[in-house]
């Protein structure tokens, strides 16, 4: 495929959309609260923050010079800078990590629609709260209905990335995405009312430092790179298609505030309810699923605002999954000299399988584990806390290293038409900060720190 013939996004705003699109959805209202629960509250969130906007933030600006500047997909960027070099391992550890989230993430994706369907038939209303987590556990561990689900959900993904009816989506996008905004701001007061709902913004927003371990900032580091959609190269993939335009450090930060604020909505909307309807914030990846019905129960109309809300999160969880599949497609296609459909075909056959692996592994395959894990929870940790941030560490080496700063300059300011204020301090922390912080993080994970701070003293 030539340069000339790749596809660009039409507006400004389809731009930013789009890429809000990837980086909204599952991770941000399922995954983040999830996580936050299970690290301590307030900490985690405090580590969370700072992880992007420390290490986020550079990489991400750092993708889309990388994207826009090489106008390939995920691999092929990095031998289009870089030819002959092994570089271009980033660009396939980004393809496998795409493979492996949607391995899970269209499992998560399906729920929502049997969460559609419960809202329809009215069967999530006038239950308890242990009625509601004990249906969650039964369906969720069964056999035939997730997987129908999961199917159906890598179907309409499917259907989209071959049918390039993507502009409709942009389309869509434009009024679901901030009408998710707004349903999240109306669960948030309807959470905030709830009894006992000071208990879960203290668990949200007051620290308590002694909870701060190594794994807990490594899951940090791990949620900020999965909710920016970063290090796996589908940011490269996106901005591929940015016009000369587009300025990317503008975008780059209103994605990522944009997404940040989308988190902190969840969280305000979930753990006030999780403590009201006294539900256990450890619950694991079940708490969004097992503490909302409760919210809408509470609320006239429930079912209404489940259906409007269950709708848009699986709108929102269709923007994230058709952007990773972009990624294992783009390169299928343009790598392999394959047409779009059967790249896709390809995609999706080895997406629905890992699907049916890790949604069995939540039922009856759960005593077959990986280094302790499920298969759901081993994709889900390997992706999130190990490729995501190597990614990320080697996409800031690559170019700290091949890129000269005049080149990385002249594509983040447009040659020169328009400033970039920050451009020494981002270059440091790009060049830096993000790369050794990773990996400091990667070592006192792996208790190596620790290990040489026992030799020193001793
Ligand atoms: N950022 C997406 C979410 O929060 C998930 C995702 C991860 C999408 C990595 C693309 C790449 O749901």
């Amino acid at each position: 495929m030539t340069h000339e013939s790749r596809a660009t996004f039409g507006s400004k705003l389809g731009v930013v959309l789009a890429t809000v699109g990837s980086a909204v959805g599952l991770g941000n209202i399922w995954r983040f609260p999830y996580m936050v629960g299970e690290n301590g509250g307030a900490a985690f969130l405090l580590i969370y923050v700072l992880c992007i906007l420390f290490l986020g933030l550079p990489v991400m600006i750092t993708e889309f010079f990388i994207g826009r500047h090489s106008h390939r997909n995920a691999a092929g960027a990095f031998k289009e800078i870089a030819p002959d070099s092994k570089w271009s391992v980033i660009g396939y550890n980004g393809v496998l990590a795409a493979f492996m989230i949607l391995g899970f993430y269209s499992v998560v994706a399906g729920w929502t629609l049997e969460y559609i369907l419960q809202a329809v038939t009215g069967s999530l209303s006038n239950k308890s709260a242990a009625e509601f987590a004990n249906d969650f556990s039964v369906f969720s561990t069964g056999i035939i209905k997730p997987i129908l689900w999961t199917f159906i959900f890598i179907a309409l993904t499917h259907i989209i990335i071959v049918s390039g009816v993507k502009k409709g989506i942009e389309r869509a996008s434009k009024v679901m995405m901030p009408m998710l905004f707004i349903i999240l701001v109306i669960l948030c007061v309807r959470s905030l009312t709830l009894d006992n709902a000071e208990k879960g913004i203290s668990f949200l927003f007051n620290p308590d430092f002694s909870k701060i371990t190594s794994s807990v900032i490594l899951s940090a580091m791990g949620q900020a790179f999965f909710s920016l959609s970063i290090g796996m190269g589908c940011l490269i993939t996106y901005s591929s298609y940015f016009s000369k335009a587009t300025n990317l450090q503008r975008t780059a930060l209103e994605v990522t505030i944009l997404d940040t604020l989308v988190a902190l909505l969840a969280g305000v909307m979930i753990f006030p309810a999780v403590f009201s309807f006294n539900i256990q914030p450890t619950a694991g990846p079940e708490l969004v699923f097992i503490t909302l019905p409760n919210v809408f129960g509470q609320m006239s109309l429930g079912s209404l605002w489940s259906f409007i809300f269950f709708v848009l999160l699986a709108l929102a969880a269709l923007t994230s999954t058709i952007s990773l599949h972009e990624v294992a497609t783009a390169y299928v296609l343009e790598e392999h000299k394959m047409s779009r459909r059967k790249a896709a075909l390809l995609v999706s056959g080895g997406i629905l399988v890992l699907g049916i692996i890790s949604s069995l592994s939540l039922g009856i395959w759960k005593q077959y584990t990986i280094f302790g894990l499920t298969f759901f929870d081993f994709l889900d940790y390997v992706t999130a806390k190990i490729m995501l941030p190597f990614g990320g560490m080697l996409i800031c080496f690559f170019v700290g290293r091949r890129v000269d700063k005049k080149i990385l300059k002249a594509e983040l300011t447009n040659e020169g038409s328009i400033t970039f204020h920050f451009f020494n301090t981002y270059a440091f922390f790009m060049r830096y900060v993000a790369p050794i912080a990773i990996g400091l993080i990667f070592l006192n994970e792996l208790g190596i720190i620790k290990w040489i701070n026992g030799i020193i003293l001793q």
